[in-house]
């Protein structure tokens, strides 16, 4: 007996073919479209695990989910689209149009970004409860004392919650720079956490996510191998 995916025929086609779920119902009545060698007979029927449908007769084959690390150059911004800016999507070759940011950065900031279409991964590395670490590079405008380390390390309340916002590693790197860690992702948290300490950032760059570490230069992009996709959910 076959599987049934409880999935719609257009929904499907839309998902893994060129074409959008409106638009199956036009390929449809164009017969364009045929499940197991038939003419598919309307959008909305109901496709199993096995059946094979194809466009214009050719095969439509589920591709699988795509996972990439970008190293986001200054004034790149997060974003699938954009009127104005060049956005983290317009880096990637056109193969790669439909995936979406994992997480942000600010346009001022540099570094690591993951982008992937796999709705669950990008849960699980941006949820707070899961708490997913990230490492900064911090470069700040006056040098950071001994007491703002302590500060960030015990935690800073910001303006939007009474919740402190704590760093979980702090390490100095020169009179007016750190290497900074947190596990939430709360809005332009790391320039927010500073400017709570009477200091202010001029330079961020991210390092890594989790247990993945940028590796890459500017402007670049890499596929993330399964080790590396796996560590993060
Ligand atoms: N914190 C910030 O302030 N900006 C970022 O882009 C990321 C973390």
């Amino acid at each position: 007996m076959k599987t049934k995916l409880n999935i719609r025929l257009d929904r499907w086609v839309g998902q893994h073919s060129p074409l959008s779920r409106s638009d199956v119902k036009f390929a449809v009545k164009a017969k364009r479209i045929k499940v197991n060698g038939k003419l598919a007979v309307s959008a909305s029927q109901k496709i199993s695990q096995e059946d094979v449908v194809s466009l214009d007769g050719a095969e439509i084959v589920v591709r699988g989910f795509s996972y990439i690390m970008l190293n986001k150059p200054l004034g790149v911004i997060c974003a699938t689209r954009d009127g104005c800016h060049q956005t983290v999507v317009d880096l990637l070759p056109t193969h790669f149009q439909q995936l979406h940011p994992v997480g942000r950065l600010d346009k001022d900031t540099t570094g690591l970004v993951l982008l992937s279409d796999d709705g669950q991964w990008s849960h699980r590395v941006t949820h707070p409860k899961y708490a997913c670490e990230k490492c900064y590079k911090v470069t700040a405008k006056w040098p950071i004392s001994a007491a703002t380390i302590e500060r960030l390390l015990h935690g800073v309340v910001l303006r939007d919650s009474p919740k402190p916002a704590c760093a979980t590693a702090v390490e100095q790197l020169g009179e007016n720079q750190l290497m900074m860690t947190i596990s939430e992702g709360r809005y332009h948290q790391v320039r927010r956490m500073i400017a709570a300490c009477e200091n202010r950032v001029t330079d961020l760059h991210r390092l890594s996510v989790g247990s993945l570490q940028l590796d890459i230069a500017e402007g670049e992009w890499r596929e993330l191998t399964v080790a590396e996709i796996v560590a993060l959910a």
